[in-house]
């Protein structure tokens, strides 16, 4: 049966790696419906608000959604849109696969998942400047939070997934040493959730040793669980081991939710030329297909990918080749027949 989906395209390159990307699921044969929404900037153009009230009643009817990179409008006031719609739609986990797709670079062979608490610690933005003498911020205060049950869900998370995915070992990152409440709270939690998992290896890192080893050794990682910032700085450095930002997808997913994207922005240096990588939206779409429980053919699109980027010698400006969007779009279709 049909899933009807939201599709935002987005700004920038959003539109050109959207229609890519539907493309080659139709081609796949996935089963969505695309129910298409602005978002962004573009948004602001027709509606005056980057996250407009069509677009949240749309993901709330769908409770999944294809997003494209959106811009945060600059000057206005606008808050980011993407924290914004994680904490609409409670998307407490930040999913952040990463894998060698492209060998011949710095690393080989990687394959990590990342799961970042998506909702607390120091995200929650309890801020504020201390006026002293005059001066309106001799002093800034921040306050972070975490709690048992935030912390439990998003550690349930990742070791489910480790026992679905058939994977090893997940590690719990944290700073309790120093952040003894605030993510000792998390540490413990973890090493509780361990226990009903005994199958699954469960150790713990503190994050800069952690940010250290992932640089000089990233092969003893499988999978990571952590905190928003922790996650948040951490899976960019993923991002970095397999080649950047234009090969990672992201899921945000919550209990009424799921919102799939690519972590990169709207690149307007090159939008409109034809020439974006598809490949992380593509790869997000292919979490999408997982979650409503279409591993055949997320599996179907991954083999294509290898076989355009590996075989074919296709790829885009981003990875040293000539395709362009479409071309490479269009290879993937046909490894697909
Ligand atoms: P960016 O990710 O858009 O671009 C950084 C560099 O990577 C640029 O040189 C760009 O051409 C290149 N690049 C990015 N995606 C690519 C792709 N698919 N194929 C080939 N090259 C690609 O980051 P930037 O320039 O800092 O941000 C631009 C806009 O995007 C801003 O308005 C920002 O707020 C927004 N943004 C949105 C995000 C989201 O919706 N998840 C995430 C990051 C930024
Ligand atoms: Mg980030």
């Amino acid at each position: 049966a049909a899933i009807t989906a939201t599709l935002i395209p987005g700004d920038g390159i959003g539109p050109e790696i959207s229609a890519a990307v539907v493309a080659i699921l139709d081609a796949a044969g996935a089963p969505f419906k695309w129910d298409k929404q602005l978002g962004g900037v573009a948004a602001v153009d027709k509606h005056g608000d980057p996250a407009p009230k069509p677009l949240l009643d749309s993901i709330t009817k769908n409770k999944i959604a294809l997003k494209g990179p959106l811009a945060t409008p600059i000057g206005g006031g606008y808050r980011s849109i993407n924290v914004r719609l994680r904490e609409t739609f409670g998307l407490y986990c930040n999913l952040r696969p990463v894998r060698t797709l492209v060998p011949g670079g710095r690393y080989e062979n990687i394959d990590i998942v990342l799961f970042r608490e998506n909702l607390e610690g120091l995200y929650v933005a309890w801020e504020h400047y201390l006026n002293i003498d005059g001066d309106p911020h001799a002093v800034a205060v921040s306050s972070g939070i975490n709690t048992r049950a935030g912390s439990k869900r998003i550690c349930e998370a990742a070791f489910e997934y480790a026992v679905k995915h058939k994977r090893k070992k997940v590690t719990v990152v944290h700073k309790a040493n120093v952040l003894k409440a605030l993510t000792g709270i998390f540490l413990e939690t973890g090493k509780m959730v361990a226990k009903d998992y005994p199958k699954i290896e469960c150790n713990d890192r503190i994050v800069d040793a952690c940010a250290m080893e992932l640089v000089l050794n990233p092969w003893k990682y499988d999978v990571i669980v952590t905190t928003n910032l922790f996650g948040d700085i951490l899976s960019d450095l993923l991002a970095g081991l397999v080649g950047g930002l234009g090969m990672a997808p992201g899921a945000n997913i919550g209990d009424g939710a799921a919102i799939f994207e690519a972590v990169h922005g709207s690149a307007p240096d090159i939008a409109g030329k034809g020439i974006a990588n598809p490949l992380a939206l593509l790869l997000a779409a292919n979490l999408m297909l997982d979650h409503v429980g279409e591993e055949a053919i997320s599996k179907r699109i991954n083999n294509a990918i290898d076989a355009v980027l590996n075989k074919d010698n296709i790829r885009t400006g981003d990875l040293g080749g000539k395709a362009t969007t479409k071309q490479f779009a269009n290879a993937v279709i046909k490894r697909l027949k």
